[in-house]
Protein backbone atom coordinates (compact mmCIF):
# COMPACT_ATOMS: atom_id res chain seq x y z
CA UNK A 1 0.00 0.00 0.00
CA UNK A 2 1.23 3.50 -0.42
CA UNK A 3 0.06 6.40 1.61
CA UNK A 4 2.16 9.41 1.26
CA UNK A 5 1.77 13.10 2.44
CA UNK A 6 1.84 15.70 -0.65
CA UNK A 7 1.55 19.16 -0.98
CA UNK A 8 -2.10 21.05 -0.59
CA UNK A 9 -2.43 21.39 -4.53
CA UNK A 10 -5.57 19.00 -4.03
CA UNK A 11 -7.97 18.89 -1.39
CA UNK A 12 -11.56 18.78 -0.48
CA UNK A 13 -12.96 19.59 2.72
CA UNK A 14 -15.59 17.13 4.30
CA UNK A 15 -18.80 19.13 5.02
CA UNK A 16 -20.67 16.94 6.71
CA UNK A 17 -22.36 18.51 9.94
CA UNK A 18 -23.85 16.60 12.78
CA UNK A 19 -27.29 19.08 11.90
CA UNK A 20 -27.67 16.66 8.71
CA UNK A 21 -25.90 13.51 10.04
CA UNK A 22 -29.06 13.71 12.50
CA UNK A 23 -31.68 13.96 10.09
CA UNK A 24 -33.00 16.98 8.90
CA UNK A 25 -36.69 15.93 9.48
CA UNK A 26 -37.34 15.37 13.00
CA UNK A 27 -39.29 12.22 13.29
CA UNK A 28 -42.56 13.12 15.15
CA UNK A 29 -43.68 9.52 14.54
CA UNK A 30 -40.60 8.25 15.76
CA UNK A 31 -40.77 4.64 17.44
CA UNK A 32 -38.00 4.44 19.44
CA UNK A 33 -36.64 1.78 17.36
CA UNK A 34 -33.92 1.11 14.91
CA UNK A 35 -31.65 3.58 16.69
CA UNK A 36 -28.61 2.18 14.32
CA UNK A 37 -29.48 0.84 10.70
CA UNK A 38 -30.91 -2.76 10.53
CA UNK A 39 -28.29 -5.72 10.34
CA UNK A 40 -29.46 -9.25 9.39
CA UNK A 41 -30.61 -11.31 6.47
CA UNK A 42 -33.64 -11.96 4.40
CA UNK A 43 -34.90 -14.34 1.75
CA UNK A 44 -35.63 -12.66 -1.20
CA UNK A 45 -32.17 -12.08 -3.01
CA UNK A 46 -31.32 -15.22 -2.98
CA UNK A 47 -34.64 -17.58 -2.95
CA UNK A 48 -37.30 -15.71 -3.61
CA UNK A 49 -40.37 -16.92 -2.92
CA UNK A 50 -38.76 -20.60 -2.32
CA UNK A 51 -38.88 -20.67 1.40
CA UNK A 52 -39.24 -22.93 4.29
CA UNK A 53 -38.99 -23.41 8.12
CA UNK A 54 -36.29 -26.00 7.37
CA UNK A 55 -34.71 -23.09 5.10
CA UNK A 56 -35.03 -20.09 8.38
CA UNK A 57 -33.81 -22.95 10.71
CA UNK A 58 -30.75 -23.25 8.94
CA UNK A 59 -30.06 -20.08 8.26
CA UNK A 60 -30.18 -19.48 12.09
CA UNK A 61 -27.98 -22.49 12.73
CA UNK A 62 -25.28 -21.37 10.55
CA UNK A 63 -25.25 -17.43 11.20
CA UNK A 64 -24.63 -18.94 14.92
CA UNK A 65 -22.09 -21.03 13.73
CA UNK A 66 -19.91 -18.71 11.33
CA UNK A 67 -20.05 -15.92 13.73
CA UNK A 68 -22.61 -13.50 11.82
CA UNK A 69 -25.09 -12.87 14.34
CA UNK A 70 -22.63 -12.17 17.02
CA UNK A 71 -21.42 -9.65 14.42
CA UNK A 72 -24.47 -8.23 14.92
CA UNK A 73 -27.18 -9.80 11.86
CA UNK A 74 -29.68 -10.62 14.59
CA UNK A 75 -33.07 -9.79 12.07
CA UNK A 76 -33.64 -13.00 10.28
CA UNK A 77 -36.70 -10.94 7.45
CA UNK A 78 -39.13 -13.30 5.99
CA UNK A 79 -40.05 -11.69 2.44
CA UNK A 80 -42.71 -12.70 0.15
CA UNK A 81 -43.84 -16.46 0.07
CA UNK A 82 -44.44 -17.17 3.17
CA UNK A 83 -48.32 -16.78 2.46
CA UNK A 84 -50.65 -19.73 1.93
CA UNK A 85 -52.46 -17.77 -0.53
CA UNK A 86 -52.10 -16.10 -4.06
CA UNK A 87 -54.42 -13.75 -5.09
CA UNK A 88 -56.71 -10.87 -3.87
CA UNK A 89 -57.38 -10.74 -0.02
CA UNK A 90 -60.82 -10.54 -0.67
CA UNK A 91 -60.58 -13.90 -1.40
CA UNK A 92 -58.95 -15.47 1.47
CA UNK A 93 -57.16 -14.72 4.89
CA UNK A 94 -53.95 -14.33 5.19
CA UNK A 95 -52.46 -16.95 6.62
CA UNK A 96 -49.21 -18.81 6.99
CA UNK A 97 -48.32 -21.88 4.34
CA UNK A 98 -48.64 -24.44 6.41
CA UNK A 99 -46.61 -26.89 3.55
CA UNK A 100 -43.52 -24.28 3.73
CA UNK A 101 -44.23 -23.81 7.85
CA UNK A 102 -45.28 -26.78 9.25
CA UNK A 103 -44.76 -25.44 12.95
CA UNK A 104 -46.31 -22.22 12.39
CA UNK A 105 -44.64 -18.77 12.86
CA UNK A 106 -45.05 -18.64 16.43
CA UNK A 107 -43.05 -21.50 16.35
CA UNK A 108 -40.43 -20.22 13.91
CA UNK A 109 -40.09 -16.73 16.33
CA UNK A 110 -39.50 -18.45 19.61
CA UNK A 111 -36.44 -20.38 17.61
CA UNK A 112 -35.21 -16.90 16.47
CA UNK A 113 -35.57 -15.50 20.24
CA UNK A 114 -34.46 -18.26 22.12
CA UNK A 115 -30.98 -17.82 20.26
CA UNK A 116 -30.84 -14.14 19.84
CA UNK A 117 -32.50 -13.41 16.81
CA UNK A 118 -35.48 -11.68 16.02
CA UNK A 119 -37.75 -12.46 13.23
CA UNK A 120 -39.15 -9.87 10.25
CA UNK A 121 -42.35 -10.93 8.00
CA UNK A 122 -43.36 -9.18 4.59
CA UNK A 123 -46.51 -8.10 3.37
CA UNK A 124 -48.29 -5.17 1.67
CA UNK A 125 -50.77 -2.35 1.17
CA UNK A 126 -52.46 -3.88 -1.61
CA UNK A 127 -55.19 -7.19 -2.55
CA UNK A 128 -51.67 -9.05 -3.52
CA UNK A 129 -48.06 -8.30 -3.39
CA UNK A 130 -45.52 -8.02 -5.28
CA UNK A 131 -45.40 -12.15 -5.95
CA UNK A 132 -48.87 -12.25 -6.20
CA UNK A 133 -49.96 -13.37 -2.68
CA UNK A 134 -52.29 -12.26 -0.39
CA UNK A 135 -51.95 -8.38 0.85
CA UNK A 136 -53.03 -6.72 4.04
CA UNK A 137 -55.28 -3.82 2.12
CA UNK A 138 -58.45 -3.19 4.60
CA UNK A 139 -57.02 -5.83 7.09
CA UNK A 140 -54.23 -3.53 8.76
CA UNK A 141 -55.42 -3.97 12.32
CA UNK A 142 -55.98 -7.37 12.24
CA UNK A 143 -52.92 -8.56 10.59
CA UNK A 144 -50.30 -5.78 12.60
CA UNK A 145 -52.07 -7.94 15.69
CA UNK A 146 -51.47 -11.50 14.10
CA UNK A 147 -48.05 -10.32 13.44
CA UNK A 148 -47.31 -9.05 17.27
CA UNK A 149 -49.18 -12.34 18.34
CA UNK A 150 -46.70 -14.71 16.63
CA UNK A 151 -43.94 -12.47 18.20
CA UNK A 152 -42.76 -10.73 14.73
CA UNK A 153 -39.96 -8.32 15.44
CA UNK A 154 -40.00 -6.53 12.07
CA UNK A 155 -42.38 -5.93 8.82
CA UNK A 156 -41.11 -5.11 5.36
CA UNK A 157 -44.73 -3.68 4.28
CA UNK A 158 -44.47 -3.46 0.20
CA UNK A 159 -46.04 -0.89 -1.95
CA UNK A 160 -44.13 -1.11 -4.47
CA UNK A 161 -46.46 -2.86 -7.17
CA UNK A 162 -49.56 -2.56 -5.60
CA UNK A 163 -49.15 1.12 -5.20
CA UNK A 164 -46.76 2.17 -7.81
CA UNK A 165 -48.54 5.48 -9.57
CA UNK A 166 -49.93 6.21 -6.43
CA UNK A 167 -49.51 10.01 -5.73
CA UNK A 168 -47.66 10.89 -2.50
CA UNK A 169 -50.60 12.68 -0.67
CA UNK A 170 -52.32 9.35 -1.55
CA UNK A 171 -49.55 7.23 -0.04
CA UNK A 172 -49.05 8.71 3.15
CA UNK A 173 -52.16 7.76 5.16
CA UNK A 174 -51.52 4.17 3.39
CA UNK A 175 -48.17 4.00 4.77
CA UNK A 176 -48.84 5.60 8.24
CA UNK A 177 -52.18 3.21 8.11
CA UNK A 178 -49.78 0.16 8.81
CA UNK A 179 -47.47 2.42 10.75
CA UNK A 180 -50.28 3.18 13.87
CA UNK A 181 -51.34 -0.56 13.87
CA UNK A 182 -48.11 -1.74 14.53
CA UNK A 183 -47.90 0.86 17.49
CA UNK A 184 -51.23 -0.38 18.44
CA UNK A 185 -50.11 -3.25 19.16
CA UNK A 186 -47.92 -2.68 21.92
CA UNK A 187 -45.26 -4.77 20.43
CA UNK A 188 -42.05 -2.97 19.37
CA UNK A 189 -42.14 -3.89 15.71
CA UNK A 190 -39.36 -1.68 13.25
CA UNK A 191 -41.20 -1.09 10.10
CA UNK A 192 -39.74 -0.54 6.54
CA UNK A 193 -41.81 1.14 4.38
CA UNK A 194 -40.82 -0.23 0.92
CA UNK A 195 -41.68 2.07 -2.18
CA UNK A 196 -38.93 1.29 -4.61
CA UNK A 197 -37.68 5.15 -4.12
CA UNK A 198 -40.70 6.29 -5.65
CA UNK A 199 -43.10 9.50 -4.29
CA UNK A 200 -39.77 10.86 -2.63
CA UNK A 201 -40.60 8.39 0.52
CA UNK A 202 -37.26 9.67 2.00
CA UNK A 203 -39.10 13.25 2.47
CA UNK A 204 -42.03 11.70 4.37
CA UNK A 205 -41.51 8.24 5.60
CA UNK A 206 -40.23 9.21 8.89
CA UNK A 207 -42.98 11.30 9.39
CA UNK A 208 -45.84 8.04 8.71
CA UNK A 209 -43.49 6.21 11.10
CA UNK A 210 -41.13 4.42 8.99
CA UNK A 211 -37.97 3.21 10.23
CA UNK A 212 -36.75 2.59 6.83
CA UNK A 213 -37.32 3.00 2.85
CA UNK A 214 -35.66 1.89 0.00
CA UNK A 215 -34.14 4.59 -2.26
CA UNK A 216 -34.58 2.99 -5.39
CA UNK A 217 -36.07 0.69 -7.30
CA UNK A 218 -34.90 -3.15 -7.07
CA UNK A 219 -30.87 -3.88 -6.42
CA UNK A 220 -29.52 -6.44 -9.17
CA UNK A 221 -26.38 -9.02 -8.91
CA UNK A 222 -23.86 -6.29 -10.49
CA UNK A 223 -21.46 -3.34 -10.12
CA UNK A 224 -21.85 -1.65 -12.60
CA UNK A 225 -24.04 -2.86 -14.88
CA UNK A 226 -24.37 -0.25 -18.35
CA UNK A 227 -27.93 1.25 -18.00
CA UNK A 228 -30.60 -0.78 -16.27
CA UNK A 229 -31.31 -4.59 -16.15
CA UNK A 230 -34.50 -4.77 -18.13
CA UNK A 231 -35.07 -1.13 -17.83
CA UNK A 232 -35.80 -2.09 -14.22
CA UNK A 233 -32.61 -2.35 -11.87
CA UNK A 234 -30.05 -0.44 -10.30
CA UNK A 235 -26.48 -1.44 -9.94
CA UNK A 236 -24.32 -1.08 -6.93
CA UNK A 237 -23.17 1.94 -8.18
CA UNK A 238 -26.90 3.57 -9.82
CA UNK A 239 -27.78 2.64 -6.20
CA UNK A 240 -25.03 4.64 -4.48
CA UNK A 241 -25.42 7.40 -6.08
CA UNK A 242 -29.06 7.92 -5.84
CA UNK A 243 -28.69 7.32 -2.18
CA UNK A 244 -25.64 9.52 -1.37
CA UNK A 245 -27.24 12.37 -2.48
CA UNK A 246 -30.19 11.54 -0.40
CA UNK A 247 -28.29 11.68 2.75
CA UNK A 248 -30.04 14.10 4.80
CA UNK A 249 -33.11 12.45 4.85
CA UNK A 250 -31.16 9.51 6.99
CA UNK A 251 -30.62 9.05 10.84
CA UNK A 252 -31.13 7.40 14.00
CA UNK A 253 -34.32 5.58 13.72
CA UNK A 254 -35.06 5.93 10.00
CA UNK A 255 -32.59 5.08 7.26
CA UNK A 256 -32.62 5.28 3.74
CA UNK A 257 -32.06 2.11 2.73
CA UNK A 258 -29.91 0.84 -0.44
CA UNK A 259 -31.75 -2.48 -0.73
CA UNK A 260 -30.15 -5.85 0.25
CA UNK A 261 -26.92 -6.80 0.11
CA UNK A 262 -25.64 -8.80 -2.84
CA UNK A 263 -21.93 -9.82 -1.70
CA UNK A 264 -22.41 -13.67 -1.84
CA UNK A 265 -24.52 -14.18 -4.76
CA UNK A 266 -22.38 -14.46 -7.19
CA UNK A 267 -24.70 -14.22 -9.70
CA UNK A 268 -26.22 -17.54 -8.55
CA UNK A 269 -29.40 -15.80 -7.06
CA UNK A 270 -32.22 -17.89 -7.69
CA UNK A 271 -34.22 -14.57 -7.74
CA UNK A 272 -32.33 -11.32 -8.72
CA UNK A 273 -31.41 -10.49 -12.29
CA UNK A 274 -27.41 -9.97 -12.52
CA UNK A 275 -24.37 -11.34 -13.29
CA UNK A 276 -22.59 -11.68 -10.05
CA UNK A 277 -19.19 -9.10 -8.90
CA UNK A 278 -16.06 -10.11 -8.15
CA UNK A 279 -14.80 -10.25 -4.42
CA UNK A 280 -13.32 -6.86 -4.36
CA UNK A 281 -16.38 -5.07 -5.75
CA UNK A 282 -18.68 -6.89 -3.08
CA UNK A 283 -16.20 -5.37 -0.59
CA UNK A 284 -16.40 -2.09 -2.13
CA UNK A 285 -20.47 -2.38 -1.84
CA UNK A 286 -20.28 -3.42 1.30
CA UNK A 287 -18.23 -0.93 2.69
CA UNK A 288 -20.18 1.84 1.00
CA UNK A 289 -23.88 0.41 2.21
CA UNK A 290 -21.99 0.65 6.00
CA UNK A 291 -20.26 4.32 5.77
CA UNK A 292 -23.98 5.25 3.98
CA UNK A 293 -25.72 4.07 6.86
CA UNK A 294 -27.93 1.82 5.27
CA UNK A 295 -29.23 -1.46 6.58
CA UNK A 296 -27.10 -4.02 6.21
CA UNK A 297 -29.07 -6.77 5.36
CA UNK A 298 -27.50 -10.13 3.80
CA UNK A 299 -29.13 -10.97 0.84
CA UNK A 300 -26.87 -14.67 -0.12
CA UNK A 301 -27.17 -18.22 1.26
CA UNK A 302 -25.49 -17.99 4.38
CA UNK A 303 -25.34 -21.82 4.82
CA UNK A 304 -22.64 -21.77 1.85
CA UNK A 305 -21.10 -18.29 1.44
CA UNK A 306 -17.68 -18.25 0.08
CA UNK A 307 -14.99 -17.91 2.87
CA UNK A 308 -13.97 -14.20 1.25
CA UNK A 309 -17.74 -13.61 1.32
CA UNK A 310 -17.50 -14.19 5.11
CA UNK A 311 -14.91 -12.53 5.29
CA UNK A 312 -16.02 -9.11 4.50
CA UNK A 313 -19.69 -9.27 5.85
CA UNK A 314 -18.20 -10.43 8.69
CA UNK A 315 -15.11 -7.25 9.33
CA UNK A 316 -16.68 -5.91 12.52
CA UNK A 317 -14.59 -2.68 12.42
CA UNK A 318 -16.73 -2.01 9.26
CA UNK A 319 -20.01 -2.97 10.73
CA UNK A 320 -18.94 -0.36 13.71
CA UNK A 321 -19.18 2.43 11.21
CA UNK A 322 -22.35 1.76 9.81
CA UNK A 323 -23.31 1.82 13.63
CA UNK A 324 -22.07 4.18 14.68
CA UNK A 325 -24.31 6.30 17.37
CA UNK A 326 -24.13 9.24 15.65
CA UNK A 327 -26.13 7.88 12.39
CA UNK A 328 -24.36 10.10 9.99
CA UNK A 329 -24.69 8.88 6.52
CA UNK A 330 -21.68 9.26 4.07
CA UNK A 331 -20.84 12.19 2.01
CA UNK A 332 -19.26 12.54 -0.62
CA UNK A 333 -16.40 14.94 -0.58
CA UNK A 334 -14.45 14.45 -3.92
CA UNK A 335 -15.66 13.66 -7.01
CA UNK A 336 -13.01 13.59 -9.48
CA UNK A 337 -14.78 11.16 -12.19
CA UNK A 338 -14.14 7.68 -11.47
CA UNK A 339 -12.03 8.68 -8.28
CA UNK A 340 -14.22 10.14 -5.51
CA UNK A 341 -13.47 9.99 -1.33
CA UNK A 342 -16.86 10.13 0.80
CA UNK A 343 -16.51 10.43 4.63
CA UNK A 344 -18.90 9.50 7.36
CA UNK A 345 -18.03 11.62 10.77
CA UNK A 346 -18.23 9.25 14.09
CA UNK A 347 -19.75 10.36 17.25
CA UNK A 348 -16.60 9.96 18.62
CA UNK A 349 -14.77 12.83 17.11
CA UNK A 350 -13.14 10.40 14.32
CA UNK A 351 -14.04 9.89 10.51
CA UNK A 352 -14.36 6.97 8.09
CA UNK A 353 -13.32 7.94 4.89
CA UNK A 354 -14.22 5.36 1.80
CA UNK A 355 -11.82 5.79 -1.42
CA UNK A 356 -13.64 4.65 -4.59
CA UNK A 357 -11.78 4.18 -7.53
CA UNK A 358 -14.85 3.10 -10.04
CA UNK A 359 -12.13 3.51 -13.12
CA UNK A 360 -10.66 0.66 -14.83
CA UNK A 361 -6.66 1.05 -13.55
CA UNK A 362 -4.99 1.17 -10.21
CA UNK A 363 -4.59 4.70 -9.33
CA UNK A 364 -4.14 7.32 -6.43
CA UNK A 365 -6.64 9.44 -4.65
CA UNK A 366 -5.91 12.15 -2.40
CA UNK A 367 -8.32 13.04 0.80
CA UNK A 368 -7.77 15.61 3.05
CA UNK A 369 -10.47 15.76 5.99
CA UNK A 370 -10.84 19.31 7.28
CA UNK A 371 -12.45 21.82 9.48
CA UNK A 372 -16.33 20.65 9.61
CA UNK A 373 -15.36 17.47 11.88
CA UNK A 374 -14.24 19.73 14.73
CA UNK A 375 -10.71 21.30 15.02
CA UNK A 376 -8.50 21.57 11.59
CA UNK A 377 -5.57 19.03 12.48
CA UNK A 378 -3.13 18.60 10.52
CA UNK A 379 -1.99 15.29 11.28
CA UNK A 380 -4.11 12.07 12.00
CA UNK A 381 -3.52 8.60 12.33
CA UNK A 382 -4.47 6.46 10.13
CA UNK A 383 -6.01 2.52 9.98
CA UNK A 384 -6.77 0.55 7.20
CA UNK A 385 -9.84 -0.81 8.21
CA UNK A 386 -9.45 -3.92 5.22
CA UNK A 387 -5.91 -4.50 5.55
CA UNK A 388 -6.52 -4.01 9.32
CA UNK A 389 -3.61 -2.11 9.92
CA UNK A 390 -2.33 1.02 11.76
CA UNK A 391 -0.17 3.19 9.17
CA UNK A 392 0.73 4.98 11.59
CA UNK A 393 0.28 9.58 12.01
CA UNK A 394 0.06 11.21 8.56
CA UNK A 395 -0.08 14.83 7.47
CA UNK A 396 -2.99 15.80 5.32
CA UNK A 397 -3.45 15.73 2.80
CA UNK A 398 -2.33 12.11 1.67
CA UNK A 399 -3.00 10.07 -1.00
CA UNK A 400 -3.30 6.18 -0.96
CA UNK A 401 -3.39 4.02 -3.88
CA UNK A 402 -6.34 2.55 -4.98
CA UNK A 403 -6.89 -0.57 -7.21
CA UNK A 404 -9.63 -0.68 -9.96
CA UNK A 405 -13.08 -0.94 -8.02
CA UNK A 406 -11.50 -0.97 -4.75
CA UNK A 407 -13.10 1.23 -2.13
CA UNK A 408 -10.43 1.88 0.76
CA UNK A 409 -11.95 2.25 3.88
CA UNK A 410 -9.46 4.80 6.12
CA UNK A 411 -10.52 5.62 10.15
CA UNK A 412 -9.14 8.84 10.56
CA UNK A 413 -8.35 9.91 14.25
CA UNK A 414 -7.46 13.32 14.98
CA UNK A 415 -4.13 14.14 16.65
CA UNK A 416 -4.81 16.64 19.27
CA UNK A 417 -2.20 19.37 19.41
CA UNK A 418 -1.38 18.97 15.70
CA UNK A 419 -1.01 21.97 13.71
CA UNK A 420 -3.94 23.97 12.16
CA UNK A 421 -4.40 21.85 8.42
CA UNK A 422 -3.78 24.40 5.18
CA UNK A 423 -7.26 25.22 4.50
CA UNK A 424 -7.25 28.12 2.56
CA UNK A 425 -5.91 25.77 -0.57
CA UNK A 426 -9.33 23.48 0.72
CA UNK A 427 -12.55 23.52 -1.67
CA UNK A 428 -15.66 21.89 -1.06
CA UNK A 429 -17.31 19.57 -3.18
C1 LIG B 1 -40.49 -6.08 -4.58
C2 LIG B 1 -39.42 -5.62 -3.59
C3 LIG B 1 -38.43 -6.74 -3.36
C4 LIG B 1 -39.15 -7.99 -2.87
C5 LIG B 1 -40.26 -8.37 -3.84
C6 LIG B 1 -41.12 -9.48 -3.28
O1 LIG B 1 -39.95 -6.29 -5.83
O2 LIG B 1 -38.77 -4.49 -4.09
O3 LIG B 1 -37.45 -6.35 -2.41
O4 LIG B 1 -39.68 -7.74 -1.58
O5 LIG B 1 -41.11 -7.26 -4.11
O6 LIG B 1 -42.14 -9.85 -4.15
Amino acid sequence: MSIRAIGACVAMVVTTSVAAATGGAAAAADNGLARTPPMGWSSWNQFGEHIDEQLLVQTMDAMVANGLRDAGYVYINLDDGWQRHKGERRQQPLEADPVKFPHGMRWLADYAHQRGFKLGIYSGPGQTTCAGFTGSEGHEQEDAKLFASWGVDHLKYDSCCSHKDTPRDALQPIVRRMSQALRATGRPIVYHACHCGWADIWEWGAQAGANHWRIGQDISDDFDYPGNREKYYFDVLDMLDRGIALGKHTGPGHWNDFDMLVVGLNGRSRELVGAGASNVEYRTHFSLWALAASPLLIGADVRTLDPYALETLSNREVIALNQDPLGAPAEKVRDDGPLQVYAKPLADGRVAVALLNRGSATAEITVSPGRDLGEPWKRYRVRDLWRHADLGEVDIPYTAEVISHEARVLLLTPVPGSTAAPLPDSTTH
